[in-house]
């Protein structure tokens, strides 16, 4: 049995694990307010808030129930539209809620499909932390696509949700979104309740990692795998990674950043050691997905896929980064490391979509060398449109310089081969050079030397070529700015 809250209700159910949550909420509870747009997490019609205790603490993130398998819902908080809006939860206060009342005033909605969705965000947005900016407001509805009312309207309406937002002042903000009715009389009781299903939980002695570790199918955020195959991850027997406590945590240990495999991207942009790692990570996150994505996919999900243009496999091949494989050995084996195994993660690519890495096997931990004080990183992206697409082609690169002179580089590159690729010709080039003896025209065509991009829907090959060149070129005026500040 799965066991959650859906708006006020507890739920208790037998389906399968791998069943879609927005099926559970329009077909098995007829909470029809929650749309089914594009199914591929591209429109937001579906968005809906999660909510969970971490280290004590209730809290909510916006996600696309098409590709949220109900699994991973279990013991969190699930709202759907008609979750905050009193008139619809059978509580004694009618009428819209203050983000609802919001888009009606401003005139945001016109047909009302897509309107759900921009309520769910704008009210995911009342209940974090980030400041109270119509910016930060309109950034929260990046993953909701309206397709006839226009975005002027709408983006009126998330100032005004940010103006409302900006009255907490400190204020806890249970306590201040239940004061303005953003959620109904239910919501101060969640965290309670929450918990209490959690205990309950732990008594029932939930399967862990180890009992689970046979089943076939890893899930993460389910952002590509729900995309891909929806029908038969429904009925797939499945090992819950995402649900598994600590495999989300990014932690440092002496000069090393490691990471558990269902870190989300937006876990990483939370995450101080990252930020302060890589001042610009949050205009890097900003160019992967939506903000409902990023807090869904993981940084295993993103390497297991294989795509030749995962922006997070890109990311941190420049950084040589390290995948712990642990097998289902590990967890009878007597010894701590028996069943594992470390891998850079340049070697788990063999050609297309092929791994170095046994079905059986999962990602267990992911680690990496922390930029020193001498280190440059940079990351670049161009797709055909800046935000909410895939790359036509991504590059990173890493680099420690010493008296102008590089000690060690690493350029990776995607959208250019079957893989994702780590230049290792142009990388070892760079070790040793000058910085200041110009050393870009090189290393790019050494980088042609190792590239195979094909031609397709992203561009041509002629295309591809050209434009990782150039990229590599914005990496290197980015070292020039940052050295000139
Ligand atoms: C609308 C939309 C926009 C997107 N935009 C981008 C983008 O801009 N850039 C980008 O790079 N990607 C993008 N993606 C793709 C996707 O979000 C990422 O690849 C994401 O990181 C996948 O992670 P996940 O946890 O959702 O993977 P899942 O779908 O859960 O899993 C993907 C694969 O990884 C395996 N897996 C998961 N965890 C483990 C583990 N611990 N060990 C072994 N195998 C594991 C699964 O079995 C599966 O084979 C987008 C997807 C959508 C739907
Ligand atoms: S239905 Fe379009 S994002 Fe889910
Ligand atoms: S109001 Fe019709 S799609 Fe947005």
């Amino acid at each position: 049995m799965i066991h959650f809250i859906l708006n006020e209700k507890e739920i208790a159910t037998g389906l399968p694990p791998g069943t879609v949550l927005l099926d559970f909420i329009r077909y098995h509870r007829h909470l029809t307010g929650t749309k089914i747009g594009c199914r591929e997490g591209d429109c937001g019609a579906c968005t809906v808030l999660v909510g969970e205790i971490h280290d004590g603490e209730l809290h909510y993130q916006s996600t696309t129930s098409c590709l949220m398998p109900i699994g991973n819902a279990e013991g969190k908080h699930i709202i759907t539209v008609e979750g905050v809006n009193p008139a619809t939860t059978g509580q004694s206060m009618p009428g819209l809620s203050p983000v609802q009342q919001a888009m009606a005033d401003e005139g945001a909605t016109q047909c009302g499909f897509c309107t759900p969705g921009f309520v769910m965000s704008l009210t995911g947005f009342c209940l974090g932390n980030k400041e109270a900016t119509q910016q930060n407001a309109i950034a929260s509805i990046d993953g909701n696509i309206c397709r006839c009312t226009g975005y002027k309207s709408i983006e009126r309406a998330a100032g005004k949700v940010a103006a409302i937002i900006k009255e907490r002042k400190g204020e806890e903000i249970t306590s201040f979104v239940s004061r303005k009715k953003i959620l109904p009389e239910y919501f101060p009781g969640i965290k309670k309740r929450l918990q209490q299903l959690n205990d309950a939980e732990k008594a029932r002695h939930l399967p862990d990692l180890a009992s689970l570790a046979g089943r076939p199918h890893v899930v993460g955020g389910g952002t590509d795998l729900y995309v891909q195959k929806q029908d038969e991850m429904t009925h797939a027997s499945i090992r819950f990674i995402s649900d598994q406590p600590k495999l989300n945590r990014v932690i440092r240990e002496g000069n090393k950043c490691i990471m558990g495999p269902s870190a989300t991207v937006t876990d990483l942009q939370e995450s101080p050691i990252i930020n302060d790692a890589f001042p610009d990570f949050h205009r890097y996150a900003k160019l992967v997905s939506s903000t409902q994505i990023r807090n869904m996919a993981t940084i295993a999900g993103n390497f297991i896929n294989a795509s030749p243009i995962g922006d997070f496999t890109i990311f941190f091949l420049a950084l040589d980064a390290r995948v712990i494989l642990a097998h289902p050995d590990s967890y009878r084996a007597s010894s701590k490391e028996a069943g594992l195994r470390t891998l850079p993660l340049r070697k788990l690519y063999k050609d297309y979509k092929q791994l170095d890495k046994k079905p059986e096997e999962h990602i267990e931990q992911v680690w990496f060398e922390l930029p020193g004080k001498n280190s440059f990183f940079n990351f670049e992206k161009v797709s055909k449109r800046t935000h909410l697409d895939i790359a036509s082609v991504n590059t990173a690169i890493s680099m420690t310089i010493k008296d102008n002179i590089i000690e060690n580089a690493g350029i990776s590159a995607g959208g250019v081969g079957p893989i994702p690729m780590y230049l290792e010709k142009a990388s070892a080039f760079l070790a040793g050079k000058k910085i200041n003896e110009d050393p870009v025209q090189e290393v790019i065509e050494i980088v042609q030397t190792e590239i195979s991009p094909i031609s397709d829907a992203r561009g041509t090959k002629e295309y591809k070529r050209l434009l990782l060149g150039q990229l590599i070129k914005a990496h290197f005026i980015s070292l020039i700015r940052r050295a000139g500040k």
